[in-house]
């Protein structure tokens, strides 16, 4: 017998001078294979339709429907409710802008971390249409590509301590960034460089390691292994820095 889930959803209008966020029950009937993606559909066609969430591929490419399911930020459209309890609470993530319900504003955020870190290949070589594609070794291209395959779902930021408490903190999604323009050979930024992004509290100084970030990672990237070779990386350079070397 299929199962009555009782969902808790966070309700709030910004929109509305002076609405005051609540929770909101809903409850429906489980179907097989029904991901909370389905389920908050299901919700707005049968029962809300002014309930708000964002989603986009439905496949856990976009990152869109990140949100906290019964306190952990992951995607809906990932989140299998035949694996949650009957009872299932919905928040919007934390640290983000929200827009109305459980949908954020995580692409302002993104922009802004990707200007900051500088998120392109710097190199002083001009462009040429025309020459044959560089050659880039296997082992190298293949390190890159594990780094890039970050979504931006904003899951690794909205689980982060110091992020709560430095608005200004870039976060493991950042740091991962950086990592992958370091081993990237076409990029000709010095440690130096490097180190004026990231060398600081609100950079790879600031991290205190928990690793909550590397836990909710739904593209289980290795967040725990680039925040551990950019704090050594950043701390030899300013040893070396002090010493004048
Ligand atoms: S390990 Fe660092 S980046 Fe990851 S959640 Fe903790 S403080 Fe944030
Ligand atoms: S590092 Fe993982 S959790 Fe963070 S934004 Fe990228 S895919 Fe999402
Ligand atoms: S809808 Fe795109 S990741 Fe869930």
């Amino acid at each position: 017998m299929s199962r009555t889930l009782r969902f808790n959803i966070f309700r709030y209008n910004p929109q509305i001078l002076g609405a005051v966020p609540e929770m909101q029950r809903f409850d429906l009937n489980e179907t097989k294979s029904m991901t909370v993606f389905i389920a908050l559909n299901r919700l707005r066609e049968e029962q809300d339709p002014s309930l708000k969430f964002d989603f986009c591929c439905r496949a856990g490419i976009c990152g869109a429907c990140a949100m906290v399911i019964n306190g952990r930020p992951q995607l809906a459209c990932h989140t299998k409710t035949m694996d949650l309890p009957d009872q299932i609470t919905l928040l919007p993530l934390p640290f983000f802008k929200c827009l109305g319900d459980l949908s954020v504003d995580t692409g302002v955020w993104f922009q802004d971390m990707n200007r900051k870190i500088e998120s392109w290949v710097h190199t002083d070589k001009s462009f040429d249409p025309e020459a044959p594609e560089e050659r880039m070794c296997n082992a190298e291209a293949e390190a890159i590509y594990e780094l890039d395959r970050c979504i931006e779902c904003g899951c690794c930021v909205a689980a982060c301590g110091t992020a709560r408490m430095r608005k200004d903190f870039l976060g493991a999604v950042a740091l991962n960034r950086i990592a992958r323009f370091i081993i990237d050979p076409r990029d000709e930024r010095s440690e130096q460089d490097y180190f004026d992004i990231i060398g600081t509290d609100n950079g790879i100084f600031g991290c205190m390691g928990l690793l909550a970030c590397e836990d909710v990672c739904p593209k289980h990237l290795p967040l725990q292994d680039q925040l551990g070779y950019l704090r050594r990386k950043m701390g030899f350079h300013a040893v070396k820095k002090f010493f004048g070397k």
